[in-house]
C-alpha cells in the first residue's frame, strides 16, 4: 500500500464513514445503552483505519442490549460483511429484542446484514462461535455476562475469529461495580501472549453512563492503532502506562472528546 491510499479511504467506504461519524456523536443519544463519546471516539478512529488500510471482515457483539454501540457498527458494514449479535435478549422478564430489531431498522439497518443469536454466549463452544460468525471478524466488542469466567470465555471465542488485523474492545475493565471482568481480562490476557493492550479508555461521566474499556490487538497490529489514535485523538491522550512490559495508551475524555476526522 502506497501513502495515498494509505490517506483516504477507497471512495464506496466514504459514505459508510459519514454516516458512522454522525451516528457515534450525535444520534447515538436517541438509544439506550452505555455508551461514553469518549469510547465512540476510539471506535471511530478504528473502523476509519480499518478503511484505509483494507482490513476487512465481519463484526460482533456480545451484549448488544438495546443496539447504541451495536446500531454504530452496523453502519460501518461493507457489502460483503455482516454483524453478529449475542445476547439473552431478556432484562427483567421483557423480551428486548424486538426493540433492538426496532431501532437498528429506525437507521436505515437492513435484517439481512444482521445475525442475532439469543442465548447465553457461555454456552458457545469456538466452532458454534465460528459458525455463527460465519468468517473472521476485524471487529469485536465484549459486553456481556460480567463474571470472571464469562468475560474470559467471551475473550476466547473473539480471539478464536480475529480477522487479520482486527481489534477486540472489551467493556468495563477497572471498573470499580465489577471486579471480575478485570480478573477475566487478565486471565485471559496471561493466556493468550499474542493479544496485546493498544489502549486504556478511561470512563467519562458517572460510571452508570459506562465504564473504563481496553482495546486489544495482537501485538503485530499495535503500532498502528497507537498511531491513528495519537494523530486523531491527541488531546484525549492524557498519558502513557506500562502493561505486561509495554506501554499503552491512558485516554480520558473528562474534558471533551477530539472527535476523528472521518469525513
Ligand atoms: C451492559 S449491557 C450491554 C450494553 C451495550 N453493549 C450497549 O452498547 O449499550 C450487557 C448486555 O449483556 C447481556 N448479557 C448478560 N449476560 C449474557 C450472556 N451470558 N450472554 C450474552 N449476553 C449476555 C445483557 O442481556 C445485556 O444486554
Amino acid at each position: 500500500m502506497n501513502m495515498s491510499e494509505a490517506a483516504s479511504p477507497p471512495s464506496d467506504v466514504q459514505p459508510l464513514l459519514t454516516r458512522v461519524a454522525t451516528y457515534f456523536t450525535e444520534e447515538k443519544k436517541q438509544v439506550r445503552g452505555f455508551l461514553t463519546d469518549g469510547a465512540a471516539g476510539v471506535i471511530m478512529a478504528v473502523l476509519k483505519l480499518q478503511s484505509e488500510q483494507g482490513i476487512r471482515g465481519n463484526i460482533a457483539e456480545i451484549g448488544t442490549y438495546h443496539g447504541k454501540t451495536f446500531i454504530g457498527l452496523a453502519l460501518a458494514l461493507r457489502a460483503e460483511e455482516h454483524l453478529l449479535g449475542v445476547d439473552l435478549f431478556e432484562e427483567r422478564g421483557t423480551d428486548f429484542e424486538p426493540n433492538l430489531r426496532a431501532n437498528y431498522r429506525a437507521f436505515g439497518i437492513s435484517d439481512h446484514k444482521i445475525r442475532l443469536h439469543r442465548g447465553p454466549s457461555t454456552g458457545l463452544s469456538i466452532p458454534q462461535w465460528q459458525a455463527l460468525m460465519q468468517g473472521p471478524a476485524r471487529f469485536v466488542h465484549v459486553d456481556g455476562d460480567h463474571t470472571r469466567k464469562a468475560v474470559y470465555h467471551d475473550l476466547t471465542l473473539a480471539a478464536s475469529s480475529l480477522a487479520p488485523g482486527g481489534v477486540i474492545l472489551v467493556d468495563d475493565v477497572l471498573h470499580p461495580w465489577f471486579p471480575d471482568v478485570t480478573l477475566g481480562f487478565t486471565d485471559f490476557l496471561s493466556h493468550e501472549q499474542d493479544l496485546s493492550v493498544i489502549a486504556l479508555i478511561d470512563r467519562q461521566g458517572p460510571l452508570i453512563n459506562g465504564g473504563p474499556k481496553m482495546l486489544l490487538s495482537r501485538r503485530a497490529d499495535l503500532g498502528r492503532y497507537r498511531q491513528i489514535l495519537i494523530e486523531q485523538m491527541r488531546p484525549n491522550i492524557v498519558r502513557e502506562a506500562m502493561s505486561d512490559r509495554h506501554r499503552i495508551l491512558v485516554m480520558s475524555s473528562d474534558q471533551g472528546v477530539s472527535w476523528p476526522k472521518l469525513v
